[in-house]
C-alpha cells in the first residue's frame, strides 16, 4: 500500500488559505493513507482558551467537509489534526476520514506545555481503525515522549502509527526509529515548518517529517524548512509477526511480571 505525509506551512487562523495549499499539495496524487500535521488547518500557538475555541469544530465542520473531499480526489484515508469541540471542552484530536465520512477522532493525551491551559487532555481510550484492510493507530505529536503510547497502539494490533506532529523540540525524529523498531511497526510523522510569534511564545517547528519501518529504517524523511510531500510503498504483512528470529519474539518475550505499568 501506498502511504505517506504532507508537511506543510499552516498560517494561523486562516483556515481556507491552508485547505487550498493541501488542495494543491494533492492535486494529482492516488494513495492508501495520508498523514497530515497536528492542527493543519488552525495553527499551533493559541494565546487564549477564547482563541482555541473560536476555531474548534465537532466532526461535522469545515475541516471534516475538506477532507472528506481530500479523500474523494486521492481515494486515500486521510488522518488531521484538528481542534475538536464538545460540549464546553476543547480537544488537541486528530480525525481519520475515508470517501465516506469521518471514522474516528483520538483526542491527544498528552498535552505539551500551553497546550495545557486551553485543551483537556484526551478521555478517550487508545484505538486502533481498521481502514482498506490495515490497522491504522494514531498518536499526536508530544505522545512520542511517552513510550506506552505507541506500546499500547502496537500491543492493540496496530500496524502502522499515523503521528500528526507540530514538534518544537529537537528529539523526535530520532525517538520515532525506536518506536518503530521496539514496536516493529511503521510509523509516519507529519510535522510542520516554519515560525509563529504569538504572545509571549515564539516557536520554530522543526519539519523533518518522516516514514519510519520496523527494522529501525528510515523510508522518508522530509527538509527541515520546506513544504514536502513524500510517499512509500509499505507491506504491511510484514509487521504483522513479531518475531525477531526462531527464538525472540518482540511481544511474546514480554516480562510483565517485571514491569511497573
Ligand atoms: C507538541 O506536542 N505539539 C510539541
Amino acid at each position: 500500500m501506498k502511504i505517506g505525509y504532507l508537511q506543510t506551512n499552516p498560517i494561523f487562523s486562516e483556515k481556507e488559505q491552508n485547505f487550498n495549499e493541501i488542495e494543491k499539495l494533492t492535486a494529482n496524487l492516488k494513495a492508501d493513507l495520508i498523514v497530515l500535521p497536528e492542527l493543519f488547518a488552525t495553527g499551533y500557538t493559541f494565546i487564549s482558551k477564547e482563541e482555541a475555541v473560536s476555531l474548534a469544530e465537532n466532526t461535522n465542520g469545515i475541516t471534516s467537509q475538506f477532507l472528506l473531499k481530500i479523500a474523494k480526489n486521492t481515494g486515500a484515508v486521510i488522518v488531521g489534526g484538528f481542534v475538536e469541540k464538545e460540549g464546553n471542552k476543547i480537544y488537541n484530536s486528530a480525525m481519520l476520514v475515508s470517501n465516506k465520512g469521518v471514522i474516528g477522532t483520538y483526542r491527544k493525551i498528552h498535552l505539551y506545555y500551553k497546550e495545557k491551559l486551553w485543551f483537556s487532555p484526551g478521555n478517550k481510550p487508545l484505538k486502533v481503525f481498521k481502514v482498506n484492510g490495515v490497522n491504522v493507530g494514531i498518536m499526536i505529536c508530544f505522545d512520542w515522549i511517552f513510550p506506552e503510547t505507541a506500546r499500547t497502539l502496537a500491543l492493540l494490533g496496530a500496524e502502522i502509527i499515523a503521528h500528526p506532529a507540530n514538534l518544537v523540540l529537537p528529539y523526535c525524529q530520532k525517538a520515532m526509529v525506536t518506536r518503530s523498531l521496539e514496536n516493529r511497526i511503521y510509523a509516519i510523522t507529519a510535522n510542520r515548518i516554519g515560525q509563529e510569534k504569538r504572545g509571549n511564545d515564539d516557536f520554530k517547528f522543526t519539519g523533518g517529517s518522516q516514514i519510519t519501518s520496523y527494522d529501525g529504517s528510515i523510508l522518508s524523511t522530509a527538509p527541515l524548512d520546506q513544504i514536502f510531500i513524500e510517499f512509500v510503498e509499505i507491506d504491511q504483512n510484514l509487521v504483522r509477526d513479531k518475531k525477531l528470529n526462531d527464538y525472540n519474539d518482540l511481544f511474546r518475550d514480554r516480562k510483565k511480571e517485571f514491569y511497573l505499568v
